[in-house]
């Protein structure tokens, strides 16, 4: 969420309303807030400041020319950094659209991806304090939002994060944050967080637990085909952690660079036992030579919302005969690399077929059927399985 942290904490009184002026509201927030009266006495000290040291040699030389560059820094009001931040975020064409953010912060939702900001004094910022999830968006409808919803109240509780709403309160904040984004295909992520206070590293000088919210608009084309994964030598969280969805992604991130590195997809984990484990943000599954779906237990990895659906889809596998039975246990490297096939389950990743791991093929090194059946099931159920699971927008 890098490009969501910067600071502009005075903004707490934006409102509901997309079209409201970012920039009006901002400079009138900086005029009354006190962090606002400090930034204004601080600027002419800053600019008192400003001392370039010559010195005959090259890198001196480097330290003169940063030293004016740093010097150029200006010193900005409220509005114009707003201005500056609109700007920045017309310059940038990602992938990805934010179409609407909630913040109980500002308590309301903008539509202004320069406005889509949470404090640098929230505690999820400087001190990873925060939990996190996250429900996609399919055909106007969110997908399994009640089972992470679920999640994301157990990873609270064992983050002893305390909720800054009831569930049913927070559920219909989601839901009215995607209604007014207006996005029918996409994913809703929200954060559930120790709140804003200050720099500390006990939570107890934060004033309120907050929560945040963010459409994300994928307009990507889907892709089935089998992918590549390695054994990543980066290692796994403890189970205390691995169990939790916080925001602390930073193994997950490494492990990924490292899957890119080698020309991987994924990398896979394995747990202190030597049994495979999970993905950076995604589950693993099997489907043995006695044509069994194994996968890992969940005590020591996150239990995935996508794969527990995927287990009651695939009894019906079961009852056509595709499948002999569905087994949760460990799973060795070796049983994992010489099963017919081998699959990564997730809210991104849907189901996708695992054709390589590590320098061997899984079984003949295509995709494989068990798993493009699943893969067809989820997305059936994405698209009309019952309301347990499918949740109408209301636009
Ligand atoms: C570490 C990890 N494991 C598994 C999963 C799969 O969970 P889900 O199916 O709920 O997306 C995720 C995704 O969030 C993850 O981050």
């Amino acid at each position: 969420m890098a490009s969501l942290t910067s600071s502009l904490s005075p903004m707490a009184s934006l409102t509901s309303s997309p079209s409201q002026s970012v920039a009006k509201l901002a400079d009138h927030a900086l005029d009354s807030s006190p962090r606002a009266t400090l930034l204004k006495l601080s600027a002419p000290r800053a600019a008192r400041g400003r001392t370039a040291i010559v010195r005959s040699c090259h890198g001196a030389q480097t330290l003169v020319d940063n030293c004016s560059q740093a010097s150029n820094v200006p010193v900005l009001t409220c509005s114009e950094a707003v201005e500056r931040l609109q700007a920045k975020r017309r310059g940038w064409r990602g992938k990805q659209q934010y179409l609407a953010m909630y913040s109980s912060v500002s308590g309301g939702i903008v539509t202004d991806p320069a406005a889509m900001v949470i404090p640098m004094d929230d505690h999820m910022v400087h001190r990873g304090h925060g939990v996190f999830d996250t429900a996609a968006i399919v055909d106007g409808h969110l997908y399994e939002l009640d089972q992470h919803l679920d999640r994301i109240m157990r990873s609270a509780s064992m983050a002893k994060i305390s909720l800054p709403f009831d569930r049913e309160s927070i559920k219909g904040i989601l839901i009215r944050t995607v209604s007014v984004s207006g996005c029918s295909k996409g994913f809703l992520r929200y954060w559930l967080s120790a709140g804003p206070g200050d720099f500390q590293l006990s939570p107890s000088g934060c004033a309120e637990p907050a929560l945040y919210a963010i459409v994300i608009q994928d307009q990507l084309p889907f892709d089935s085909t089998g992918v590549k994964v390695v054994t990543t030598s980066v290692p796994i969280k403890p189970p205390q952690f691995a169990t939790m969805k916080s925001v602390n992604y930073l193994p997950n991130t490494l492990s990924k660079i490292e899957a890119e590195e080698n020309g991987a997809y994924a990398a896979i984990w394995l747990d202190s036992e030597g049994f495979v484990a999970e993905g950076p943000n995604m589950n693993v599954a099997f489907v043995t030579k006695d044509k069994e779906l194994l996968m890992p237990h969940f005590d020591k990895i996150l239990s995935g919302c996508t794969v527990k659906r995927v287990l009651s889809l695939a009894e019906a596998l079961v009852n056509k005969g595709k499948l002999r039975g569905i087994k949760l246990g460990n799973v060795t490297i070796e049983e994992g690399k010489a099963a017919d096939e081998m699959m990564l389950i997730g809210s991104g990743v849907l189901v996708r077929s695992v054709i390589q791991w590590d320098e061997q093929a899984i079984g003949d090194g295509k995709e494989g059927p068990v798993t493009q059946s699943l893969l067809n099931a989820i997305i059936k159920d994405m698209e009309s399985g019952p309301s347990t699971v499918r949740i109408p927008i209301p636009y």
